[in-house]
């Protein structure tokens, strides 16, 4: 039996989420963007506030309404989240990077919408890597601020999907990374996912399939009692 509705363990704390997937354009009407919904970082959302915190949003392109007590700052590229989410940190007790965050973006956006048929007709986009967000806010973060990471993996020759999130936790130095199995291909825009959540200190709770919401509640749940103790 977990907590309900009524549950109100994070009165007091301030959360940042980053939800939904960045757009990198190519030219004014042109981006190149991924599939995230932002539907399980906006459940996060929900439930924080839900459950008593003061939370804010960072929604990269989430086209759903914001949930009831969430102040969200909308954003579009990565650099817009980046900004964003280094701003809204600062004093955070815990920070929740659930966007998908495009790793590569064009070198250069034309100024003018990009024709067919014109002399400079392009044949490839010449691409950048984009900061990495979850990395800064980890090495810039304020003692006792817990920074959550999300993943999607599938199992392949080199590793199962624990095997590659273990590695990824590792190599992402944060303290918790929520796992997604995508092995099936069936997460992006669904309403029901599951997930493992995977801490620095070797612990795996598997959240079991459900609502996002559901999966949320799953998340705080396994998140809480790793929050720092309260200021008095
Ligand atoms: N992330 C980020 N900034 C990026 C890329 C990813 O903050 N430029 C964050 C995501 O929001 C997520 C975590 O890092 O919380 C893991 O993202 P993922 O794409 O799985 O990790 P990558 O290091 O980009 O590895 P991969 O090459 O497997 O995509
Ligand atoms: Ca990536």
């Amino acid at each position: 039996h977990g907590p309900d509705a009524l549950t109100q363990d994070l009165t007091g704390r301030r959360v940042v989420i980053s939800a939904g997937g960045t757009r990198e354009p190519l030219d004014p009407v042109r981006y190149l963007g991924n599939r995230s919904s932002g539907k399980q970082g906006r459940s996060l959302a929900r439930v924080a506030a839900a459950r008593g915190a003061d939370v804010v949003l960072v929604a990269a392109n989430v086209e759903l309404p914001a949930p009831f007590g969430v102040r969200v700052v909308p954003v579009g590229t990565a650099e817009e989240l980046r900004t964003a989410m280094l701003a809204e940190a600062a004093g955070a007790d815990v920070v929740v990077m659930a966007a998908a965050v495009a790793d590569f973006r064009p070198a250069a956006s034309a100024p003018t919408k990009l024709k067919k048929g014109s002399a400079g007709e392009p044949t490839s986009v010449p691409l950048v890597r984009n900061p990495d967000v979850l990395a800064e806010l980890v090495t810039k973060r304020a003692p006792g601020q817990l920074v959550v990471g999300f993943a999607a993996e599938t199992g392949d020759d080199a590793g199962d999907v624990l095997t590659h999130a273990r590695a990824k936790l590792a190599r992402k130095n944060c303290d918790v990374l929520v796992v997604n199995d995508v092995s099936a291909g069936q997460v992006f825009g669904r309403a029901e996912n599951a997930v493992i959540v995977l801490a620095a200190d070797g612990s795996a709770v598997e959240v079991p399939r459900g609502s996002k919401d559901a999966v949320a509640a799953g998340i705080w749940t396994t998140v809480v009692p790793r929050l720092a103790a309260s200021s008095p």
